[in-house]
């Protein structure tokens, strides 16, 4: 059977894969900071130059930001877009890696062995899981699986600015079927799943000034404004006892969760507590009355992401602020419209900013939540597929995450997303010490193979 010879052929290349990868982890790519641009560029042609020696017609496409690329295997078969991402978060706090972020390796822990590095699980070593079944599948079938089209973006960490007119310019040529993207976890280690609905996002950043300069705390202190307070009560305001969010109109277009997925979550037995014992956390702290999956899943949420204003460094500083600020951002469900929100909220804020203060606000985007239909067989079929590579049968599960191409996806070019990926709740995607099991590297190419058999 072919099917079992890709298998066992990936089994057989996976030292050389994972030098593959090691390589790729190797270049900087973080598209936040425009220092790596030239970094984000070698990241892009690395995959140009992977594909084309595949037997790919690839090409590096440039977009007013980092560079796209695009690969098509030819050939006959269903029409499928593979997406994945080869930009990386920033690296810092620097000083709380245990290595340098972009000389990657493979280590031993009590866990088994990972692939540790900036970029390991978010994306570089999921989006290899395809790469290298395809791989596989040529060296056992002579050829690349038929009709795929590869789309990597160098822009999804920073917002993906270029994205959507890159879509709209290329609809003809990158229309498919379907979409698969991996770039999402298993519900457990020895559990797969297909993810069937991705929360949106909304990030705005207030800044709000005082006087027009810092002062002395003690001279200036109970008559002039202190933006730093006014920030307080302002980020202590956005939710009540409840745990609800109190932007006006917040709430419009939050479905109700169905009978029928509440009991499918209901039977996937997840484990609140050990999920935050996971993290150091032991209480839920979101919405009162909802299930932990709920409140990661299907509910919206607001965060502060971050704040800053007056003297926060060593030893004490008696200063009352010229200016605070704070990044925010909002998950979002069902059909939320995000540009409302972000009205509302800038309206809500401008309304406790004291008289003697300005406030200034940032936008860093804004994305509709997605669900996708299920009902293509090829759902089905790649789930039948993960869970005989598995431990236990892979689940429909949602994922807390915001990948907005999936939503661009469905409205530009008319077709539903399969977000399959192998990632593992502490793989510390955005942090210090990233890594990528060496499991989920390997049966996630497998499990690929798996799914190009079952679906073309
Ligand atoms: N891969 C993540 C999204 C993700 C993480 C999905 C975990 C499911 C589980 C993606 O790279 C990401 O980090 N997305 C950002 C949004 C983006 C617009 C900056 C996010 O979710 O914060
Ligand atoms: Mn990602
Ligand atoms: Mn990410």
């Amino acid at each position: 059977m072919t099917l079992t010879a890709v298998l066992d052929r990936i089994d057989a290349g996976l030292p050389r894969s994972l030098e593959r990868l090691t390589d790729f982890l190797r270049i900087p790519s973080i598209s936040t900071d425009s220092d790596y641009a030239a970094a984000c560029r070698r990241a892009a042609e690395w995959l140009v130059a992977e594909l084309t020696a595949l037997g790919a017609r690839a090409e590096l496409r440039d977009t007013p930001g980092h560079p796209m690329v695009v690969a098509r295997t030819g050939g006959a078969g269903r029409p499928i877009l593979f997406y994945g991402h080869y930009d990386v978060q920033p690296v810092d706090p620097l000083d709380l890696w245990d290595r340098d972020p972009f000389d990657p390796a493979i280590e031993e822990t009590p866990d088994g062995r990972v692939i540790r590095g900036r970029g390991a699980a978010d994306d570089k070593g999921q989006l290899m899981t395809f790469v290298e079944a395809c791989r596989a599948w040529k060296d056992v079938h002579g050829d690349l699986p038929g009709n795929v089209t590869f789309l990597f973006e160098g822009e999804e960490e920073s917002g993906s600015p270029s994205l959507v007119p890159f879509l709209e310019e290329n609809a003809a040529e990158l229309g498919a079927d379907l979409a698969l993207i991996c770039d999402t976890g298993l519900f457990a280690a020895d559990r797969p799943g297909i993810v069937t609905q991705l929360r949106g996002l909304l990030g705005e950043e207030v800044v709000i000034r005082g006087a027009d300069k810092d002062l002395h705390s003690g001279s200036f202190g109970g008559l002039a404004a202190n933006p730093v307070r006014a920030l307080a009560r302002i980020v202590a305001s956005l939710h009540d006892e409840a745990g609800r969010v109190t932007v006006p109109g917040f709430y419009d277009g939050v479905p109700d969760l169905t009978a029928e997925l509440a009991a499918q979550w209901d039977a996937l037995g997840f484990d609140a507590g050990l999920f935050l014992s996971g993290v150091g956390l032991s209480i839920p702290a979101g919405e009162a009355g909802r299930s932990a999956l709920e409140q990661l899943w299907s509910r919206p949420t607001c965060e502060v992401n971050g704040i800053r204003g007056g003297y926060a460094g060593r030893g004490f500083k008696t200063v009352l602020p010229a200016e605070a600020a704070a990044k925010i951002s909002f998950r979002l469900v069902g059909s939320q419209d995000p540009l409302a929100i972000r009205d509302s909220f800038r309206a809500m804020v401008r309304d406790m900013v004291p008289a003697d203060c300005t406030v200034e606000f940032h936008d860093h985007g804004a994305a509709p939540a997605s669900r996708m239909d299920t009902s293509d067989p090829a759902f089905e079929a790649a789930r039948r597929a993960l869970s005989a590579e598995w431990p236990h049968e892979a689940a429909y599960i949602g994922a807390g995450g915001s990948i907005p191409i999936a939503g661009h996806f469905q409205s530009i070019l008319g077709m539903d997303s399969m977000l399959i990926g192998f990632g593992r709740d502490d793989d510390r995607i955005h942090s210090p010490n990233e890594k990528y099991d060496v499991a989920s590297f390997h049966r996630g190419a497998r499990s690929w193979a798996r799914i190009l058999d079952a679906i073309r």
